[in-house]
Parts: structure tokens; C-alpha cells; sequence
């Protein structure tokens, strides 16, 4: 139960404006489960090209939901107003939450959170996406680790119903059960968890992706008969189709990290998984990676 007793988490503060930083798959992805569910959002990006990319990349998104019966066209014009791009972190002043979604690289994080530290208002709620790198250090490099929680989201993020909610030392019971509300808000299924490597799916998923990768290395079966076998057993996507939609850079960091913190030598990445990424064959979003799009 929460803080007064009940069982379904509370909003503990208000929110109606939502920053998000980054414009990457993720970013744009996240940017557009809010914008959907109502609140108005302001995202922060490196250029004009990479604004419009988002808008461009939602926009797709929603013309997929219309065409599907999912959303009507009044529901698209809706959540098109919501979007405020900007390249200025200052812009993310006036939000009650923050949500970043930057590169995962643990010194552009810690630059940024500091940066957010100076930007935000008192009691913003400063999150991130990270799939693999710490919320403690995040929370330490802010002067209100109080106000700093994980808020994992899942490729597609506009699909997928799960968010890992990662409370870290610090983490206020507030800022948690806010979060958790939040999540239900924007039709997300919230599940918390400890602030360690891989949280609980990457730390179980990311093992097996690798583990077929080594299989095909191991000459075992081809690319196509390994999708095709764990689809059949009701998989969504075989795991060099999943491999590719979450990208192969982030897929290598996250397995990265799983050594470091568990130091399970048969963890270590695949070469296919590195060669790919010294390749620049990233997966989808550069139109190869395992497979050829
Ligand atoms: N807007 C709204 N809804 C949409 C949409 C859009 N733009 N596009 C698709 N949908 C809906 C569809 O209507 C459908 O919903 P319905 O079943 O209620 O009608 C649902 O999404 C599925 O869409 P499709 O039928 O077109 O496609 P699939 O059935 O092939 O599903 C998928 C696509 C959801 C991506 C599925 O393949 C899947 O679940 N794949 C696995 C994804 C996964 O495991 N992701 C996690 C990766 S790990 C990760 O992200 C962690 C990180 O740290 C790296």
C-alpha cells in the first residue's frame, strides 16, 4: 500500500508539463506516449534536423494509430499541438517532470543530470531511461537525489505497456508513487525494481539475445531458422528480429554492463554483436544489422 494506505499509487504532485530530453528512438518514442495521453511536452534536442525528426517520427506513428482505427483525426491534430521542440535545455524549466533518454554513456548522463540540477524547478522529478547504468550515480551528480528515479521504457516505447520503475537510495516515496501514477495515467504498466545492472528484464532478456547469437556463430542454424523457431514459441520476434528493432549499440552496452556487475564470463558479448557495431550495421535505424531492412 502507499503512502496513505491505498493500493493504487497517487498522483503526489501535480503534472501537466513533461520535458523530455533526447531525439532518438527512445526519446521520440516516450515524447509521444505523453503527448497521447494529454499532457503538453517540451523536448530538448542538439539541432533543428533532429527536432523535426521526432516531430516527422510521431507523426508517421500517428497516421499508423489513424489508419488503424486507433485514433481519430482530431486525436492526431491533439497531440500534434502538444510538441514544443527546442535545442535549449532552458526550455525545460517550467516542467514537472523530466525524462531523458541521451546516449548511454555514463559521463553524458552525469553532465546532463547536472546541467537538469541547474534548469529544473524545485520538486520537478528528474527521470531517466537508461537501460543499464546507474540511478544511484545519476541521483549523485544532482543536489536532490530525492527527486531522481528510473523510469525504463520499453522499444517500441509506444507500444510496449511496460516501464520498470527504479527507485534509487535516495528516491523519495513520493517521487515513486507519483511516477508509478504517472505510468497508469499514460496507460503504462508499471513494475518497480532495485537500482541494479540490467533491472529485471534486460538482466534476464539480454543473456539469451546473446546466447543466439552465439548459437548461429556456433554454426547451429541460420539467422531466419533461430527467428523463426522462438516466434514459434510465441515470442513477438525471434531474437536477431528483436536484436535489430532495439539496436545493436544497445544491445552491446547493456550486455557490457551485465559482465561488469554480475561477472558471468558466458556473458560475454557475442563477436558477431561486436563486429556489427564496429560495422555500423546498428539494426533498424540504420537499415542493417542482422537482418538487411
Ligand atoms: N500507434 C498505436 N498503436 C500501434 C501502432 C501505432 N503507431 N503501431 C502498432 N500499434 C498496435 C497495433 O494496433 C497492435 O495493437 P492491437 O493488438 O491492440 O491491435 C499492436 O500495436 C501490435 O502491432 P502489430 O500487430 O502491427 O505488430 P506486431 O503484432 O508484430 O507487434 C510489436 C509489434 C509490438 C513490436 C511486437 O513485435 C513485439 O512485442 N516485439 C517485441 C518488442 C520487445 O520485446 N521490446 C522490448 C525490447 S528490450 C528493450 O526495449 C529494453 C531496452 O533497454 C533496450
Amino acid at each position: 500500500a502507499d503512502a496513505d494506505g491505498t493500493s493504487a499509487p497517487q498522483l503526489r504532485h501535480e503534472i501537466t508539463t513533461v520535458g523530455v530530453v533526447g531525439t532518438g528512438t527512445m526519446a521520440s518514442g516516450i515524447v509521444e506516449v505523453f503527448a497521447k495521453a494529454g499532457y503538453d511536452v517540451t523536448f530538448v534536442g542538439r539541432g533543428e534536423d533532429k527536432i523535426a525528426g521526432v516531430v516527422a517520427a510521431i507523426t508517421k506513428s500517428l497516421d499508423k494509430a489513424v489508419a488503424r482505427g486507433k485514433l481519430d483525426e482530431d486525436g492526431r491534430s491533439d497531440v500534434l499541438v502538444r510538441l514544443t521542440g527546442s535545442t535549449e535545455r532552458e526550455a525545460l524549466a517550467g516542467a514537472d517532470i523530466i525524462v531523458e533518454a541521451i546516449a548511454e554513456d555514463l559521463d553524458v548522463k552525469l553532465a546532463l543530470f547536472a546541467d537538469l540540477d541547474r534548469i529544473a524547478k524545485p520538486g520537478a522529478i528528474l527521470a531517466t531511461t537508461t537501460s543499464s547504468l546507474s540511478i544511484n550515480a545519476c541521483a549523485a551528480a544532482t543536489s536532490r537525489p530525492q527527486d531522481v528515479i528510473g523510469m525504463h521504457f520499453f522499444n517500441p516505447a509506444a507500444i510496449m505497456k511496460l516501464v520498470e520503475v527504479v527507485t534509487a537510495d535516495d528516491t523519495s516515496a513520493e517521487v515513486d508513487e507519483t511516477v508509478r501514477a504517472l505510468c497508469l495515467a499514460t496507460g503504462k504498466h508499471p513494475v518497480s525494481c532495485g537500482d541494479r545492472a540490467g533491472f529485471i528484464v534486460n538482466a534476464l532478456l539480454f543473456p539469451y539475445l546473446n546466447d543466439a547469437i552465439r548459437l548461429h556463430e556456433a554454426g547451429g542454424a541460420s539467422l531466419d531458422e533461430i527467428d523463426e523457431a522462438l516466434k514459434g514459441t510465441k515470442l513477438p520476434m525471434g531474437p536477431f528480429q528483436l536484436l535489430d528493432v532495439v539496436g545493436n549499440d544497445v544491445s552491446l552496452a547493456i550486455q557490457q554492463s551485465l559482465v561488469e556487475t554480475f561477472g558471468h564470463a558466458g556473458w560475454q558479448p557475442a563477436p558477431t554483436l561486436e563486429r556489427l557495431v564496429a560495422e555500423g550495421k546498428l539494426g533498424r535505424k540504420t537499415g542493417e544489422g542482422f537482418h538487411t531492412y
